[in-house]
């Protein structure tokens, strides 16, 4: 039987709550303490350094939402979802909920103000940017950079599976972070010569060939191809174009840009993790996810003319947008 408004309406208002749970049970790696079995609220306290009493209240609100399993000895086992917690295994979401219920949690606080007066959430409670906030505290940063990385390495997968990077000899990344999606790419096209591009803090201990710099002012220059991986949606429509001119400026005529990036559809309901992430971007960063439609204005903006948009395999989130160099808007005019 469905739920009635109102009890869904009461659990939807409580989801600040879940939020803080999985948060909790993320920092005690909760989930990595009952990976080998059952245990009690007081084993796990003592196993993870907590207050026993509190702690069993959080296993049960977690149980409630069917996270754990509270079992009738009185032992708290996980389910298939809470086992998402644990660190390192294959779909892990703790670095995803690490963020949220840190970073991100304090940062909707700034929501009312930002919708009555307009701005960004993020900077109306830190009193400053999203990335200037991350350069200042290097364990938060990392942290970030941590869930970004599981995230892309996700999407990563389904990115190389739905496009064929084998029909490149040269390749930046803009905005590329630690360099999963590149990685996966030298994966499935080992031919490809890649260069991993982004702010010089974030690229210095890259595995693979990088360069640091600020997509604001140039990007490497003269590759077949430039992808921008989760990088648009970070931004306004007058930055976004910014950034999309500095790749124009470098690449040839002949090149090919590659956006991957969550695509909002036409009714929020049809794809509502895309809409979520849409309010994360605007929370965090005043930036935003697109229509296939808005990015094909953006491109055409900077000069680009969008080709192809490819969705990649079923949860992943991301569509890979194929877009090609238009002639110059001085040239079309003349
Ligand atoms: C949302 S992350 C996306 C990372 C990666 N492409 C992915 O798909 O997971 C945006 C990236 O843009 C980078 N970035 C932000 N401002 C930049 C700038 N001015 N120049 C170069 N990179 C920048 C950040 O360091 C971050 O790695």
């Amino acid at each position: 039987m469905g739920m009635t408004p109102a009890a869904r309406l009461a659990r939807l208002t409580d989801g600040y709550v879940v939020t803080q749970l999985l948060w909790v049970a993320a920092e005690l790696r909760i989930a990595d303490a009952l990976a080998d079995g059952p245990r009690t609220a007081e084993e796990l306290a003592t196993q993870v350094g907590a207050d026993a009493g509190v702690l069993r209240r959080v296993l049960r609100g977690l149980a409630a939402e069917e996270v754990l399993e509270d079992l009738p000895d009185g032992r708290f086992a996980l389910t298939a979802t809470g086992r998402l917690l644990r660190d390192g295994v294959e779909g892990s979401q703790r670095g995803a909920v690490l963020a949220r219920g840190g970073l991100y949690y304090g940062a909707l606080a700034g929501l009312l103000d930002a919708v009555r007066d307009g701005g960004v959430p993020f900077e109306r409670v830190h009193g400053r940017t999203f990335f200037d906030h991350l350069d200042a505290h290097p364990a938060e940063s990392a942290r970030f950079q941590g869930s970004m990385a599981v995230r892309a390495a996700r999407e990563a997968a389904a990115v190389v599976e739905a496009y064929d990077f084998r029909r490149f000899r040269t390749l930046v990344d803009v905005g590329g972070g630690t360099g999963v999606l590149l990685a996966a790419i030298l994966r499935a096209a080992p031919g490809v010569s890649a260069v991993l591009f982004d702010r010089p803090e974030v690229v210095r201990d890259a595995q693979v060939p990088h360069v640091g710099g600020d997509f604001f002012a140039e990007v490497p220059a003269g590759a077949e191809a430039y992808v921008l991986s989760r990088v648009i949606h970070d931004w306004s429509d007058a930055d976004a174009v910014a950034i999309l001119r500095t790749v124009r400026r470098a690449i040839p005529d002949t090149g090919t840009l590659l956006l991957v990036e969550a695509v909002l559809p036409a009714r929020a309901a049809d794809d509502p993790a895309a809409v979520r992430m849409d309010v994360h971007i605007l929370t965090l960063l005043g930036g935003q996810e697109r229509t296939a439609a808005e990015f094909a204005v953006l491109l055409d903006a900077a000069g680009f003319r969008l080709d192809r948009v490819l969705p990649t395999g079923p949860g992943s989130g991301v569509h890979v947008l194929v877009a090609r160099t238009a002639p110059d808007r001085d040239d079309r005019s003349a």
